[in-house]
């Protein structure tokens, strides 16, 4: 017997309305299903009888804790190391030169500074380190940050720990596995940890991109992948205003290729590079 409450037209639309309110992602009417199923997975756990229950107790909940589970469940993490390879192709060949002679003439200092925003689990902040530090790593006296941030608590836990399946990392070129990752042995076989010198340079932290809780730090490179892919065009606006804030006047906005902005660039100040990379004026 299939127990599952059904998802009425009505509920759809108040768990829509709650998510776009609280993430600017906008569910259209095609991921009824989707919401469906990955509520369910709550509803039984909580044992509610119906999906207008489990609204009523999501929005009674003072605490937020029930409004982290919701979104930790309807939000999208999908991720992976190294994920778009352009992106850290241009970074090698256009970025860091730039960042090595600028250095050499003591117009800046040895430092360069990341935002992963929308880090899901961890992957793209720990492969933008990894990145500098086997590209840049031999500037004398480098300074290299990542703030990585997410919605998700979950997906931020889980980053933190810096633990993945060992086919997560299969890809990757084995000195690169050797230098970053620690391969899991006993109960841990099968799993790899990113090295503490890695895990020590990328700060993690729950966050809203439509609120303004910016990282501290001037901005050089902001990610900001498969994330506003979601958006209609008032987030996508709200968010890229605190994404540009947050860049240096210079600094690189990299978007996920499949990606395109209907807000208009220019008047954000921001340039464009190439498909899916911008850059501050
Ligand atoms: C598909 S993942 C992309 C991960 C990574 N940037 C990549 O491209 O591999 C999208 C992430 O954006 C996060 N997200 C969605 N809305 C957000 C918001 N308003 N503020 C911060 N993060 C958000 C989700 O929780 C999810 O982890």
């Amino acid at each position: 017997m299939n127990s599952t409450p059904e998802l009425t037209e009505r509920d759809f639309q108040i768990f829509r309305e709650l998510v776009y309110r609280h993430t600017g992602i906008h569910l259209h009417e095609g991921k009824r299903q989707l919401v469906k199923t990955r509520l369910s997975k709550r509803l039984r756990q909580g044992g509610f009888p119906s999906f207008r229950h489990y609204y009523e107790h999501l929005v009674m909940d003072r605490t937020g804790e029930e409004l982290s589970r919701f979104l930790d469940a309807i939000t999208t993490n999908l991720t992976g190391f190294f994920r778009e390879p352009a992106h850290f192709d241009f970074l090698k060949e256009e970025l860091y030169p730039k960042i090595r002679r600028e250095v050499e003439h003591r117009i800046r200092p040895a430092s360069i500074v990341f935002w992963s925003a929308g880090c899901s689990t961890g992957e793209e902040p720990y492969s933008l380190a990894i990145h500098a530090m086997d590209h840049l790593g031999d500037l004398p006296g480098l300074q290299l940050a990542v703030h990585a941030t997410d919605i998700s608590q979950e997906a931020i836990r889980k980053a933190a720990k810096g633990i993945y399946p060992l086919s997560r990392v299969r890809s990757l070129p084995k000195s690169l596995l050797r230098r970053h990752f620690l391969k899991g042995t006993g109960p841990q076989k099968g799993l790899v940890r990113v090295k503490p010198h890695l895990r020590g340079m990328v700060r993690f932290q729950c966050g809203n991109l439509l609120e303004c809780s910016l990282p501290p730090d001037e901005m050089d490179v902001i990610f900001c992948r498969n994330v506003m892919i979601y958006f209609d065009r008032e987030s996508q606006h709200r968010a890229l205003r605190n994404l540009v804030s947050a860049l240096r006047p210079g600094g690189y906005l990299f978007v996920g290729h499949a990606e395109s902005l209907s807000t208009n660039k220019l008047q954000m100040g921001l340039d464009y590079v190439r498909p899916s990379i911008y850059r501050k004026r």
